[in-house]
């Protein structure tokens, strides 16, 4: 028996075959149709399309036979493909090529073989539209004829179903970069819309904050004069005064907030500083109060490290994180904040993160929570600004906030660049 030879394109030959991304799919009627016809019109009880894959032939259709692949060695699809025009054996039987072929002594004891070559577009041929007898036969020029025009079909059906594949892939990049742009262009508008929030809040911020102090200056004045009467009558005048400056107080803390906010943090007082110093300060910020309500803050895992940046800055971040992190755990039954320094995937970075035991944040809120103006905190206990602001003072020193989303518990973690030269 004689082993079909590769072709001498063997490798560009199957490239092409895999281009087409046929082999193993499933039956498909058109081309169930097309063996049909062929075995009709050559009058030969089986017809396949076989695609000569590296070392086995694989039928995409077939009538008459079983099998769905047979080993490239045996096969005569094999021979055929290196033809560029009809493949035709007679009597397999008589052929000293075939007649030891276990194809031709065993079942499907095949005597008469016809091959139309499957010929791609750039002229390798990836396999054959192929007719086959248990008896000698001959094929009549019309039926030749017939076989590579059938052929031809089967090979545009190859082809449409390529570039349809093709199409589909370019829709979905497509669909995919539009998807992108309007990403770019929703984050560009959000990035806009902050930076004219920004500078409307400084704006309304300063003219607000001369008139204010005209109310607390003219508050206090008149405070000290009712005080300073001793008439018991003027206490009430006095509840409601208290009331004015401390309505006060909470405006001015506001449009401090808000000047903060519109500052987008510029790079003026950066130093370099121990995070310890940073941690133990905003630690002992919040201690006293946290104590009270029975939370417990925890200075954890420590290795001390020096960054740079603005000590009056970042400690305003790691106060607000602790003040939101205290906030998440009161009233539940396991009150702990966990404070700590840690190293940073990027190596010119430390990190200092703030954990705490409350019950977390809800992934839909993760962005919401960074926008200003932001609370779940009731009226006049929040304004909304703290994370926004820290995130701009971080970026600002050209740091970052974010929530590590690998702890188990809510973990917010400022990011700084370490002050590597160690001045
Ligand atoms: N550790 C945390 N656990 C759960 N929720 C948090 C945590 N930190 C922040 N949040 C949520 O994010 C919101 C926004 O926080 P942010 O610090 O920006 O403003 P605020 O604390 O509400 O007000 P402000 O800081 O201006 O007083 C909070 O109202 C809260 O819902
Ligand atoms: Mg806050």
């Amino acid at each position: 028996m004689q082993k079909p030879q590769r072709p001498a394109n063997e490798s560009v030959r199957l490239r092409d075959l895999l281009e087409y991304e046929i082999l193993d799919t499933e039956p498909e009627s058109s081309y169930e149709d097309i063996v049909r016809l062929a075995s009709q019109i050559c009058g030969t009880p089986v017809a396949l399309i076989s695609l000569v894959d590296e070392d086995r032939q694989w039928f995409k259709a077939r009538v008459g036979i079983d099998s769905s692949e047979t080993s490239r060695d045996i096969s005569f699809c094999g021979h055929a493909i290196n033809n560029q025009g009809i493949f035709e054996i007679g009597d397999a039987s008589l052929d000293p090529r075939f007649a030891d072929n276990p194809l031709v002594t065993g079942g499907p004891a095949v005597r008469f073989y016809a091959g139309a070559p499957l010929l791609t577009p750039t002229g390798t041929s990836i396999g054959t539209l192929c007719v086959i007898a248990p008896k000698p036969g001959a094929l009549t020029v019309e039926q030749k004829l017939a076989l590579e025009s059938l052929s031809k079909i089967v090979m545009r059906e190859f082809e449409s179903r390529k570039s349809l594949k093709s199409s589909k892939e370019l829709f979905i990049q497509l669909q995919n970069s539009s998807k992108k742009v309007e990403e770019q262009k929703a984050q560009l508008i959000r990035a806009e819309k902050l930076k004219s929030l920004g500078e409307i809040a400084g704006g309304i911020a300063h003219e607000i904050n001369t008139p204010l102090s005209v109310i607390q200056f003219n508050a206090g004045f008149i405070t000290r004069r009712l005080e300073s009467s001793l008439d018991p009558d003027h206490q009430e005048l006095l509840d409601k005064l208290a009331k004015i400056t401390k309505t006060v107080t909470r405006i001015s803390e506001i449009i401090k907030g808000m000047l903060l906010f519109s500052r987008d943090g510029a790079v003026d007082d950066i130093d370099s500083i121990l995070a310890s110093q940073i941690i133990n300060s905003a630690v002992s910020l919040l201690r006293g109060n946290s104590n009270q309500i029975g939370v417990e803050i925890i200075i954890d895992g420590f290795e001390d490290v020096n960054l740079r940046c603005s000590l009056q800055k970042t400690l305003q971040i790691v106060t607000n994180l602790l003040s939101n992190a205290r906030d998440a755990v009161i009233g539940l039954e396991d009150k702990w904040i966990k404070i700590g320094t840690r190293a940073s995937k990027t190596e010119d970075f430390a990190e200092i993160y703030v954990i705490d035991s409350g019950l977390g944040i809800l992934p839909e809120f993760r962005q919401k929570i960074m926008q200003p103006f932001y609370t779940t905190k009731p009226v006049g206990k929040g304004t909304g600004l703290g994370l926004s602001i820290s995130s701009n003072l971080a970026k600002g020193q050209r740091g970052s906030l974010y929530i590590d989303d690998a702890q188990p518990n809510t973990c917010f973690v400022l990011s700084l660049p370490k002050n590597v030269r160690g001045v």
